[in-house]
């Protein structure tokens, strides 16, 4: 019941904001799991902070944990179908709304494809290239993307290590 009252207060508070703020009307897909989180994480930033980002299951379990400890009003037994639902609509792979990513072409080596296939899940591969960074900062970006859900094997994961570090060192 408290649910939908705060559905109804929510709708009564975009009604009002919306002329003023042009606020973004962001479209949840359908699923079960959907409610909750129309509800529970809109109430202390918009929900473009869940729909513009990408990332597997495991990624989204941590981040509903994290907003519960920050006091999102999730039930103990809600947690599971809200990660679902996360992973299913926002997880690697899934398409952005509107315009694709910049394209961005590659220097050949060991490696390229590795990249291109597994590093532009989830962001352009602009926001790959966009640094030069030292090994080690390599190291540490690709191995959070696995955590993320990047689908890499550990082999995998190492060659594009090698290939980002040779041609986008910071040395
Ligand atoms: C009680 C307030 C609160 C609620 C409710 C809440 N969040 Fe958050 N959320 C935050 C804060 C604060 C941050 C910024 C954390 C940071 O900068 O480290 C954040 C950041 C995020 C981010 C990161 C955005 C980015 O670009 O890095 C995601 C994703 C997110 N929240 C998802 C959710 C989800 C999913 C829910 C519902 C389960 C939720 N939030 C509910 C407070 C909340
Ligand atoms: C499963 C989703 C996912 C995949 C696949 C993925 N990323 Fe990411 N990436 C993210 C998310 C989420 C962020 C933003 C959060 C962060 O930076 O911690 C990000 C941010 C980044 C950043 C900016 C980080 C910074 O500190 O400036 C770089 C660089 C990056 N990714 C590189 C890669 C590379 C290289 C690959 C392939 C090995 C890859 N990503 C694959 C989810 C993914």
């Amino acid at each position: 019941m408290r649910r939908f009252i705060l559905i109804g207060a929510a709708a009564a508070l975009v009604l009002v904001a919306a002329p003023l703020a042009a606020q973004p009307v962001v479209q949840l897909p359908e699923g079960e799991g959907r409610d909750v989180v129309a509800t529970a994480c809109s109430q202390c930033h918009a929900l473009t902070a869940i729909t513009q980002l990408r990332q597997g299951e495991q990624a989204w379990r941590y981040q509903v944990y994290d907003m519960v400890l920050r006091g999102a009003q999730i039930a103990p037994s809600e947690i599971d179908g809200t990660v679902k639902y996360l992973a299913a609509s926002f997880g690697p792979g899934v398409p952005f709304p509107g315009p694709p990513a910049a394209p961005v072409t590659l220097p050949d080596g060991a490696g390229k494809e590795l990249v291109e296939g597994g590093c532009a899940l989830c962001h352009g591969l602009d926001r790959v290239v966009a640094a030069k960074r030292s090994k080690g900062e390599w190291n540490g970006i690709v191995k959070r993307m696995v955590f993320f859900g990047a689908p890499l094997a550990p082999d995998q994961a190492t060659t594009i290590a090698a290939y980002l570090d040779s041609k986008f060192g910071a040395d």
